[in-house]
């Protein structure tokens, strides 16, 4: 928005001055003319009653000469009166003054309308005319600014000079001025009322983008327009910029189904995975001779465990789905040995020890990482702590920590369920058990840990006797 402010602004800066300076430089040279012009006028009409007053001069003088009387003083007053009353009679502005001296700056004298016609002048001097060649002058005279034509008298020895106020003559200079500078004026208020609309014109549609733009930046709200006011540059500019919008929205849209589409397609594939794994999970309950909800307690279990040690959701999602495949190797495992009643010879032990590198082949080429992590759990979940378990004969930490939980669950398990070999064991007996077995069959840390938390585990173990069977 400010920006637009800005390039109004810079619009304003650019055009104002234009027209001002025209305006200007116009009333400069009419005012200059004019002042020309009427100087011009001025120095007609004042020359042109010198011009009069040197004539009637002259033919008075030239009569008394020629009769020879020019040396009595009578004729000479006479003559001088008649001058006076002749220049007296030219005057037609009270503004007008004429001023007659001798060539010493001494006043002989002045005819004006307020003059006393035959007024004492002795004293009175002008010398600052004195020195002025004959012709146009301004000068102060009589402490007013005058403007006129001197003229020189050489029989009497005069100078004579017909004046006029310079304000009266160049008044109309004045009015002039002032009335340009109204019109300069009145052209300036004109020139910002026109170019306010002209330039709201251009700025309006752009700032009308801008603010779109703003909106939509802010918004994200694609489905917004901007409104097209001319068919000029901007117009087109807008226009496009609809184009795009409609571009971007319809690719949006796209966008969205591919994303809905593919995040439903992930749950399917997540929930097929599941699928699988609850179906292989039975597969090998079904070869088990273990019964009842054996595999939904390996898996509530370990979980448990995992929970327990601090491990994230995800890594309690992957102990709950890979658990209870622990012993999917069995289905490799002939009817024969799997269901034998009675005890196993040694060789049929051997035999059913291998479930659980079966179980790990099984398992371990899958790309599903419950699949990974099951192998992982099959291959180890018979090997204990001391080092005495089967198959690789591990011990300590070399057992995944994964084996280690589901061997101790799997135990604790299988000792409190009834089996076709053995009764069922209460719980404190089994717990008995799960001690003495502490950094032998078992990891230290975790049998302490069980039982820390024996009265979590015995409510896990409620909570899923309570619960039918199916629904596993
Ligand atoms: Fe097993
Ligand atoms: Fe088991």
């Amino acid at each position: 928005m400010q920006k637009n402010i800005r390039l109004r602004f810079r619009l304003y800066l650019m055009i104002l001055p234009l027209v001002i300076a025209v305006v200007l430089i116009s009333g400069v040279f009419a005012s200059l003319e004019s002042r020309t012009a009427l100087t011009r006028v001025a120095i007609r009409h004042l020359a042109f009653k010198a011009e009069l007053l040197r004539d009637y001069f002259y033919s008075e003088w030239d009569v008394i000469t020629q009769l020879n009387l020019d040396n009595q003083s009578g004729y000479f007053d006479a003559a001088k009166e008649s001058f006076r009353t002749y220049a007296y009679s030219l005057l037609r502005n009270k503004t007008e003054l004429i001023v007659v001296f001798d060539f010493q700056g001494n006043l002989v004298m002045r005819v004006g309308f307020q003059e006393v016609i035959n007024g004492n002048l002795a004293g009175e001097t002008v010398n600052n005319v004195t020195d002025l060649p004959d012709g146009w002058f301004t000068v102060k005279l009589f402490g007013e600014s005058r403007a006129g034509t001197l003229f020189t008298l050489e029989p009497v020895r005069w100078r004579v000079a017909v004046t006029e106020l310079e304000s009266t003559y160049f008044s109309d200079v004045w009015n002039i001025q002032i009335t340009h500078t109204v019109i300069l004026l009145i052209t300036i208020v004109v020139a910002i009322i026109f170019l306010s609309i002209f330039i709201s014109h251009i700025t309006r549609p752009m700032e009308r983008l801008t603010e779109t733009i703003i909106r939509i930046t802010a918004t994200n709200d694609l489905t917004e327009r901007v409104k097209i006011e001319f068919a000029d540059e901007i117009g087109t500019l807008a226009h496009q910029f609809n184009i795009m919008l409609s571009a971007l929205q319809s690719n949006y849209r796209e966008m969205e189904e591919t994303s809905r589409a593919e995040k439903q397609a992930r749950l399917l594939a997540i929930e097929r995975e599941e699928t699988t794994l609850y179906l292989l999970a039975r597969v090998a309950e079904f070869r088990d001779a273990e019964t009842g909800n054996h595999l939904k307690r390996i898996a509530s279990l370990s979980t448990l465990f995992s929970k327990l040690l601090g491990q994230s959701e995800e890594e309690q999602k992957l102990m709950w789905y890979s658990a209870p495949l622990h012993d999917i190797g069995k289905i490799g495992i002939p009817d024969s040995i799997l269901l034998k009643p009675g005890m196993l010879t040694e060789e049929e032990s051997g035999k059913m020890k291998e479930h659980t590198v079966l179980g790990n082949k099984l398992l371990s080429r899958a790309r599903s990482k419950y699949l990974i992590e099951g192998a992982e759990i099959a291959l180890t979940h018979h090997e204990k702590w001391d080092g005495s378990g089967y198959p690789q004969g591990l011990a300590g930490e070399e057992i995944p920590l994964s084996g280690r939980i589901v061997s101790i669950v799997d135990v604790f398990d299988a000792l409190t369920s009834i089996r076709p070999y053995k009764e069922k064991w209460n719980h404190e007996r089994a717990t008995d058990f799960i001690i003495e077995q502490r950094g032998r069959h078992f990891d230290p840390r975790l049998v302490d840990l069980f039982l820390e938390n024996i009265s979590a585990f015995r409510e896990c173990l409620h909570s899923i006797e309570s619960e039918s069977e199916s629904e596993f």
